[in-house]
């Protein structure tokens, strides 16, 4: 049996009091390590374990981040890398990826708002800047019978890392706040904008229903109206991106049809072309 990870003290540690100095109504409690293989699966397993709502998972680093589509996510230390457990009564399964794009919205916003940079959204999940990947959405539910028992929103910023610390496959197409701003980023700071923005959207998005977020979803996204490739495993679409529905699926025009796209991504991937 492998040893448990140990969170660090949270006495004297910035990222608590970053959190508790901003009142929260649900995100609260904080367990922050100083590395895990994957905040994801530390959170998931806590939620297996009837963890309440609420709960937030940080680690400086990861040994094994999860990316979308089986993906790994490249998490060395200077990065931003945490996950929270919601348990979300009136979400159905089949909605459960309006809960990732409504994350998408709360991480935009913040980088645009605090930090000052275009940022934008790629369908899914993707927060581009200058159509470079700088934090990624990994969204992970767990349904008991017809319900949502929990899902795990898992948000990686790259913030004070340079692009040294990435494999080179990922320098055309990945950037870093520290690489667009040219200093240094305040981590509890900007962690406790993102929890801050987070709850917001998220408990909007129970509240008043996804097209309360979808307008905000719509403006921040770089590529509606465009030409875009999509894959869809090993498929490739070519069509424009019109919209995004009620569901949270892409819709996209292709020359023969209009198809919504439930699990892809827009992998068009430097300049989208004008229609
Ligand atoms: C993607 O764009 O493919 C999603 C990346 C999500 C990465 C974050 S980092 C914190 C959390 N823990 C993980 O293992 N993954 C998510």
């Amino acid at each position: 049996m492998e040893e448990p990870p140990i969170p660090l003290e949270p006495k004297n540690d910035p990222f608590q009091h970053a959190l508790a100095n901003t009142a929260r109504i649900i995100l609260k409690r904080l367990l922050h390590f100083e590395t895990l293989p994957s905040t994801n699966s530390y959170t998931k397993d806590r939620g297996a374990q009837g963890e309440q709502e609420g709960l937030i998972v940080l680690a400086d680093k990861q040994t094994g981040g999860l990316g979308r589509l089986n993906r790994s996510w490249h998490s060395p230390p200077g990065g931003l890398y945490f996950s929270v457990l919601f348990r979300p009564k009136v979400i159905s399964p089949a909605e459960a990826p309006l809960i990732t794009l409504t994350a998408g919205v709360a991480v935009a916003k913040v980088l645009q708002t605090a930090y000052g940079v275009d940022a934008s959204l790629k369908w899914p999940n993707d927060v581009l800047i200058e159509n470079q990947k700088v934090a990624g959405i990994l969204s992970e539910s767990a349904l008991l019978g017809e319900d949502i028992e929990y899902v795990v929103v898992g948000i990686g910023v790259n913030a004070n890392s340079t692009l040294e610390d990435f494999p080179k496959q990922l320098h055309p197409i990945a950037t870093t706040l520290h690489e667009v701003l040219n200093r240094n980023i305040d981590l509890p700071r900007l962690f406790s904008y993102l929890i801050g923005q987070l709850e917001y959207w998220y408990l909007r998005l129970l509240d008043k229903g996804f097209h309360a977020i979808a307008p905000h979803w719509r403006k921040l996204c770089s590529h509606l109206g465009k030409k875009v490739n999509v894959s869809i495993g090993k498929t490739q679409l070519i069509g424009i991106a019109k919209d995004i529905s009620s569901d949270g699926s892409l819709i996209l025009k292709t020359p023969s049809d209009q198809i919504h796209i439930h699990v892809g991504e827009v992998t068009t991937p430097i300049k989208f072309q004008e229609n």
